[in-house]
């Protein structure tokens, strides 16, 4: 680990622009990053926090097919939408750029020069998995298979999600085209390939040796088992239309692999920052006193440890990341976030359906952080995390500070008289909170930190509970001023400390403090005097509001409507059976009736007993939907009934007749009416 660095570059995995960020993207990565990248700037170090669009890939191929766009279409749209949440969401990139940007493809393909030039690959013509019918090579995204580690019979051309290897395409069993849903067939072309076997003692020096104690264990332990599962070469070209040509004679029509340009993103996001800014970027990627953080979901560890790191080091002249924090996953209600099954909650609908309460998201996010495991983020869990502790903690300390101090000195921060013991005690324990938050966060883990925040606005609830200045203020006023002036140090502590977490409250409760100038952690650390006697602060207004539970209602109501969708989508009908001729249909004598009686079969989970009017008669039918029905609830339902079924004694009952019934999405039987609620069409009627 770096000590004392002389400048930082911090990157953000560069997101896909074949749909907007959900929760999942924020909590595995761009949260934690801006926390760090806010934090190290109000330390005054010297900081840039790149990021950008990845526009290339098959990813977006895919995406362009299934809408019916063009690829360039695609990332447009996607790159607005994603750049526009992020700026209201108050992540505090240096720099957004993305991989269309030209800067990008000439840095991509001068670095893929120099390496060619150097003979860093292996040029090869090997026999790769082709689409006949689409006429066009697989890999990556374009094939899926069964992997050959862990059987997940979903694996991508290039990964497997579930155990998170890295795949080449003809590793897969049972490989299918994704474009035709075709068994592919072998067919040569050449490539050029990372001989990442050539890197491993250096991986293992750098990393297992290296970086042992100071990498967390899910990163290190990844890394450590690829190693030891010994490393092969890794082609970086790809035959594709859409992505960098690959610049070297004998290679048109080919492109550079998506996972070989992206993350040199980072450099070029950093050269466009520099440009604009008129700073050197070099420095910031090949001085050995910059401190290169990578903040990644835990699918993209192999790249980030592995094959970036080979490549940098094939350059020769980059310097290496200190320290790549991946997160583990966060899941939605119980299910894997998933963009294709619009299983998320999406980062540009929360900014729209909870305007101005970033922060709550922000702070939802921090506290149930899939940092060493995955999570969970439920509605519920938010609403709680609001109301009960920004709202009843944070918000409260802060609106009775305010409050009392507008109610009893006209807003002017009072002069303190002697201060007690437990004032002191107060005082130096406020000045322990910014090492203490530091040291956790220097540490990435934040939901830590975060925790140690809200410690200082329960040290400011629990102050002013014990000492009651509102019952004091008649009693004793000279005490009374004494406990607002420490009341109001903590409030002003706060203020500066939650800036990383909750930056858009850090500059409400500046506001509302009236503190102009953003105070330090130095400084709260040192003096006791933040917030000076004579000093004029604002009006209460309330920093958090509750939400209730109709809002969170709405919510869970949205991802009902999700998961129903998604069924009525994904059902396959049953095929049709043999033909029948009209004589075979017109045997069947089917009845409108009415359901007059129900009742429980005894003893038996499923059985209902029916009296049904059929029009003919009244007539008792045996009925298999006691696990979807209250008898109660279908008294005076209207039915379809076939009246000429023969007669069958069910548990010694004579069923006179059969109910026609269908099932719904969920598959969940309900009476024939195709308009009721989530019939697909192709439900068999039975
Ligand atoms: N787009 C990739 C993903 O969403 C991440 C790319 S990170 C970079 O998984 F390093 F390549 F930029
Ligand atoms: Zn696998």
């Amino acid at each position: 680990m770096l000590q004392n660095p002389k400048r930082y570059t911090i990157t953000a995995a560069l997101p896909y622009t074949n749909g907007p960020i959900h929760i999942g993207h924020l909590a595995g990565v761009y949260v934690p990053s801006d926390i760090y990248s806010r934090y190290l700037r109000l330390q005054g170090r010297d900081v840039v926090f790149v990021c950008g669009s990845d526009e290339h890939g098959v990813a977006i191929s895919m995406k362009a097919k299934k809408e019916g766009i063009t690829p360039q279409e695609v990332i447009d749209k996607y790159d607005g939408i994603i750049r526009k949440s992020f700026s209201d969401f108050g992540i505090s990139f240096d720099n957004y750029s993305r991989t269309s940007a030209k800067i990008h493809h000439d840095t991509a393909s001068e670095f893929f020069r120099k390496l060619y030039e150097q003979g860093d690959f292996i040029e090869e013509v090997t026999e790769q998995l082709y689409d006949a019918k689409a006429d066009q090579f697989l890999a990556d995204r374009f094939v899926v298979g069964t992997c050959p580690r862990c059987g997940n019979e979903e694996a991508y051309g290039d990964q497997c999600e579930k155990c998170g290897s890295t795949l080449n395409a003809t590793d897969l069993i049972n490989p299918k085209s994704t474009i035709t849903g075709e068994t592919p067939i072998l067919k040569s072309t050449k490539h050029w390939f990372l001989p990442l076997d050539r890197y491993e003692d250096f991986l293992k020096e750098w990393i297992l040796v290296g970086h042992k104690n100071d990498w967390k264990p899910n990163v290190y332990g990844q890394v450590k088992s690829w190693i030891d599962g010994g490393l092969e070469p890794r082609a970086v070209t790809r035959d594709l239309d859409w992505g960098i040509d690959v610049p070297v004679e004998g290679a048109e029509g080919k492109k550079l692999y998506v996972w070989f340009d992206a993350p040199i993103g980072y450099i070029s996001s950093t050269k466009e920052w520099a440009l604009r800014e008129g700073k050197d970027w070099e420095p910031y990627w090949k001085d050995q006193d910059t401190k290169l953080v990578h903040f990644i979901g835990k699918d993209n560890i192999v790249f980030h440890c592995i094959i970036f790191p080979a490549m940098l080091k094939a350059e020769g002249s980059y310097i290496l990341p200190d320290n790549v924090p991946a997160n583990e996953f966060l899941n939605l209600e119980g299910n894997k976030l998933s963009t294709s099954k619009n299983w998320a909650v999406w980062l540009h609908e929360y900014l729209e359906e909870f305007p101005n309460q970033q922060d709550v998201l922000r702070y939802a996010l921090t506290s149930n952080a899939p940092e060493n495991k995955d999570n969970d983020f439920t509605w519920k869990d938010f609403q709680a995390r609001n109301n009960n502790e920004l709202v009843a903690v944070f918000g409260n300390f802060i609106n009775r500070v305010v409050v009392l101090t507008n109610k009893y000195y006209e807003g002017i921060v009072p002069t303190p008289n002697e201060l007690s013991t437990a004032d002191e005690t107060i005082l130096t324990e406020l000045k322990a909170y910014p090492a203490v938050i530091s040291s956790s966060i220097e540490r990435y883990r934040f939901r830590e930190a975060l925790g140690e925040l809200m410690n200082v606005a329960r040290l400011g609830n629990k102050y002013l509970a014990d000492e009651e200045p509102w019952k004091m203020i008649k009693t004793d006023p000279a005490r009374v001023q004494t406990q607002m002036y420490v009341a109001l140090q903590i409030a002003a502590a706060l203020s500066s400390l939650c800036e990383p977490f909750l930056p858009f409250t850090a500059t409400k409760l500046s506001r509302i403090l009236k503190i102009e100038d953003k105070i330090d952690w130095e400084t709260v650390a040192d003096n006791s005097d933040l917030i000076p006697t004579g000093h004029k602060i604002g009006e209460a207004e309330l920093l958090f509001a509750k939400i209730e539970d109709e809002e969170i209602q709405k919510q869970i109501d949205k991802l009902e409507a999700t998961k129903t969708a998604n069924l009525v989508e994904n059902k396959v009908a049953e095929p049709q059976k043999e033909l029948i001729q009209f004589d075979d249909f017109a045997k069947m004598d089917i009845r409108v009736g009415t359901i007059l009686e129900a009742e429980k079969m005894p003893k038996a989970n499923k059985l209902l007993i029916l009296k049904v009017d059929t029009g003919i008669d009244v007539r008792t039918i045996v009925s298999g939907i006691a696990e979807s029905f209250k008898p109660e609830d279908i008294i005076g339902k209207r039915v379809t009934v076939l009246v000429n079924l023969a007669p069958r004694n069910l548990r010694g009952v004579e069923s006179q007749g059969m109910i026609l019934m269908t099932n719904n999405a969920e598959g969940k039987l309900v009476f024939v009416n195709p308009d009721a609620d989530g019939v697909g069409n192709g439900e068999t009627i039975n």
